[in-house]
């Protein structure tokens, strides 16, 4: 399996943070933003990845994480000219997947799960068909949404509606088998000129290869797309890193910890850092 970070878009909501930067390049807490989403994937032992992003700063997240090899990683990047929409990454992203399924995360989706693991390794283990991830919000209306059944299996999942089903939204974290390419190609733009992952989406759930993974209480995933929710981040990572002792989203760790990286990769990696509590982190791994 392969993974793709989409991390383009236009970042209105943020403005004017966003003016000069990408969204997903601001700090949460003590980290870019895109360190979180990597480190799911990363979590998910995918190691060949594509980073799409805008024309202006597809070449900072290149310079900020260059070909991946001092963590273990694979990277590529590609451009999208214009945010024409989150199923637009499939196509994009054709000549990377190749034959192999593909897993998606957004740029600014911050997932926190102590069972993390076992619901990314239950997904990555998908043959056939789609795993999305679905979280109860209070204002489903701003999301796509999910409607179960009693058994717990998706009946409609519809976007930003009016009169929501449920309050199970579907987050930015999309596995796909490889027919996700063609389904992608077929799609036509919707009202607001934008490819759908929604629409995508329902097609597996009409072919009845959709399953969704629902993220449990004690689970966190937050959209730092507002001002507000960019805050609430960086102080939730704050004081979890704080309550667990421990780094989230610390790329180096999870690298070395998989056996990525060996202790001389760290060694290096750890030079290259400033003189700050990430470095003084990552320094304790190698006791
Ligand atoms: P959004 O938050 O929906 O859009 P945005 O980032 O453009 O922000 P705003 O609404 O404030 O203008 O996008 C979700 C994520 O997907 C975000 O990480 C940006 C990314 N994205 C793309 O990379 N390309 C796209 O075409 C779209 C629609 C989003």
């Amino acid at each position: 399996m392969k993974g793709i970070i989409l991390a383009g878009g236009s970042g209105t909501r943020l403005n004017p943070l966003t003016t000069v930067t990408s969204k997903q390049l601001l700090p949460i807490y003590d980290k870019p933003m895109i360190y979180y989403p990597m480190a799911v994937l990363m979590e998910a032992g995918i190691r060949e990845i594509l980073i799409i992003s805008t024309p202006e700063d597809t070449p900072k997240f290149m310079k900020l994480f260059g070909d991946g090899s001092h963590i273990g990683l694979s990277l590529d990047y590609k451009i999208q000219p214009k945010p024409e929409g989150l199923a637009q990454a499939f196509i994009i992203g054709e000549n990377f997947i190749g034959n192999d399924n593909i897993c998606m995360i957004l740029g600014d989706n911050i997932f926190y799960d102590p069972n993390m693991k076992e619901k990314l390794i239950r997904a990555t283990n998908l043959i056939m068909g789609a795993t999305l991830f679905a979280y109860k919000v209070d204002d489903p209306r701003r999301f796509g949404v999910i409607e179960f059944d009693k058994n717990n299996h998706a009946l409609s999942i519809e976007e930003k509606p009016l009169h929501p089903k449920s309050n199970y939204c579907v987050t930015g974290l999309y596995f796909y088998d490889n027919n996700v390419v063609k389904y992608a190609k077929e799609l036509k733009p919707s009202k607001r000129n934008e490819l759908e992952i929604t629409d995508l989406n329902n097609i597996y759930l009409n072919n009845n290869t959709l399953q969704v993974e629902v993220l449990t209480e004690e689970a966190k995933w937050l959209d730092a797309g507002t001002v507000d929710s960019l805050l609430e981040t960086a102080l939730f990572i704050r004081d979890k890193e704080l309550a667990i002792h421990k780094k989230i989203g610390c790329l180096e760790e999870i690298a070395y910890r998989n056996g990525w990286i060996d202790s001389c990769k760290l060694e290096e990696s750890i030079h290259s850092m400033g003189n700050n509590n990430y470095k003084q982190y990552v320094k304790k791994l190698l006791k």
